[in-house]
């Protein structure tokens, strides 16, 4: 028999079908509230709104677990590659070794961009952000594809549409940076891996060689998984909401890019660095910045810390801490920053605002260290981020599609005036 929760409004009493999620989550389908009341639900930030059911990722705020497909985010990051992880976000599995080697070369097919769009890049100024940039190379791709623009197209030239954005992705953002330092680009060099290419495309000098070190090839590719997908964040949903409409998947994933590059999300790992060094050039006094992030009356925030879902520990903080000691280890890099950060962390988990609040470093927190120590300047520390969450977002969109979503249109409480008349300017 199905579920269902009560709803009582004006003494007329209703009933609401109940979902239950396969981990337990319970939601109240509200969708003939207003059918059957008039009314409907106001829910500002979606603090308590379920937009879609889901198969992607499964996260419990509460207990700190993040897991794809059912498969651990500590499993995956520990054992596993990003293009993999990719593959199985998009896909839905595992892929085995065959349909793992077919998947690879049918991105390594598609690494190239056409060559006008360096006319694209040409003509920002250098100093641009380019986060701004990569909205709009992304949504440029709508314009040197303009066949495979409707998401209604056969399941082959969707899974041709997916395929270019995972393909192209890392070789625009390589082009980011050399344009950034005002290099000559790096074309992608098909023998090597994913993550490799990328990493030959950014830091290879044209006129040098490059040795691709093997402990920066693992790091970065535990970072993309780490960033992969987190199912409905605030660039997620914008994903989703664009693609509502019927539009192209390049225009959806610049959107959600956009979105990201917003501080209060993926921008946050750009702030916390220079959050950092801000602490650092003012003495290095951690306690003097946990007292500014509680004091209402000033808008500074402790970057980096707390999360909208995550009230006991984010999983992918605590994943990123540990890589960070490691990783510096290794390369030999002894960043001051690093310990300013450690002391932040120790300060605000012993400090009753951030326990009562339950703040937590998050994901942004350590990962810029991360970046920093493998040469990557700080604007493109949210590109990076993008880079990772791509196969989250063409996963999300494939799934709306498949489900066959309707537009998104939420609905508002009107709060302005009543009905009033017209006055002539001469009269204002
Ligand atoms: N520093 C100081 N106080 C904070 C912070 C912080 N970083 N985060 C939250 N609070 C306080 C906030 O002032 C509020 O206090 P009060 O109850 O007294 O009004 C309380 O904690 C709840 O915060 P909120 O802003 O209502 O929570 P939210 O769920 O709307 O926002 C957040 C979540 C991530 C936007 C917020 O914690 C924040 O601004 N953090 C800093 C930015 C950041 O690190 N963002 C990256 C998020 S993780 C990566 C991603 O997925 O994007």
């Amino acid at each position: 028999m199905s579920e269902t929760a009560c709803f009582l409004l004006d003494g007329n009493e209703i009933e609401l079908p109940l979902i239950r999620g396969s981990e337990g989550e319970t939601a109240v389908d509200i969708s003939t509230l207003r059918s059957k009341t008039g009314a409907i639900t106001l829910d500002i930030g979606y603090k308590n709104t379920g937009a879609t059911t889901s198969a992607i990722t499964f996260l419990d705020g509460e207990k700190g677990i993040l897991r794809h497909r059912g498969y651990s985010i500590e499993e995956l990051a520990n054992n596993s590659c990003f293009l993999e992880v990719a593959y199985l976000l998009i896909f839905g599995e595992l892929p085995n070794k065959q349909q793992y080697e077919q998947f690879e070369t049918e991105v390594r097919r598609h690494t190239l961009v056409n060559e006008d769009m360096q006319n694209i890049f040409k003509a920002w100024p250098t100093k641009s952000h380019p986060m701004g940039q990569l909205t709009a190379m992304i949504s440029s791709l709508s314009s040197f594809y303009p066949e495979c623009l409707d998401p209604n197209q056969s399941k082959e030239d969707q899974k041709l549409t997916m395929i270019r954005l995972v393909a192209k992705m890392p070789t625009i953002s390589a082009m980011l940076y050399k344009k950034s330092i005002g290099h000559p680009v790096v074309y992608p060099n098909n023998s090597l891996d994913y993550v490799s290419n990328f990493l030959n495309m950014t830091f290879k000098h044209i006129t040098e060689d490059y040795e691709i070190d093997p402990i920066v090839v693992e790091a970065m590719n535990k970072l993309l998984i780490l960033h992969a997908d987190h199912e409905q964040n605030c660039s997620t949903s914008t994903v989703r909401m664009v693609g509502s409409s019927n539009a192209n998947l390049y225009s959806c994933i610049s959107a959600g890019i956009a979105a990201l590059w917003g501080p209060l999300h993926g921008g946050a790992n750009q702030q916390v660095i220079e959050m950092l060094e801000r602490i650092k050039s003012d003495g290095g006094d951690a306690t003097k910045y946990i007292n500014k992030a509680k004091d209402k009356d000033d808008s500074f925030r402790l970057m980096g810390f707390g999360h909208r879902v995550y009230k006991n520990h984010d999983p992918r903080a605590t994943i990123i801490k540990k890589s960070c000691d490691d990783i510096l280890n290794k390369l030999g890099v002894n960043d001051p920053v690093f310990d300013i950060a450690k002391k932040l962390e120790e300060t605000a988990l012993a400090d009753s605002y951030f326990i009562e609040r339950k703040l937590f470093p998050n994901v942004d927190f350590y990962s810029g260290i991360i970046y920093r120590a493998i040469g990557f300047p700080i604007e493109m520390f949210t590109v990076l981020f993008a880079l990772g969450r791509l196969p989250g977002w063409v996963a999300q969109w494939r799934e709306m599609r498949d489900q066959n979503q309707p537009i998104g249109r939420p609905r508002q409480i009107y709060t302005g005036y009543a009905p009033r008349a017209f006055v002539p300017m001469a009269n204002r």
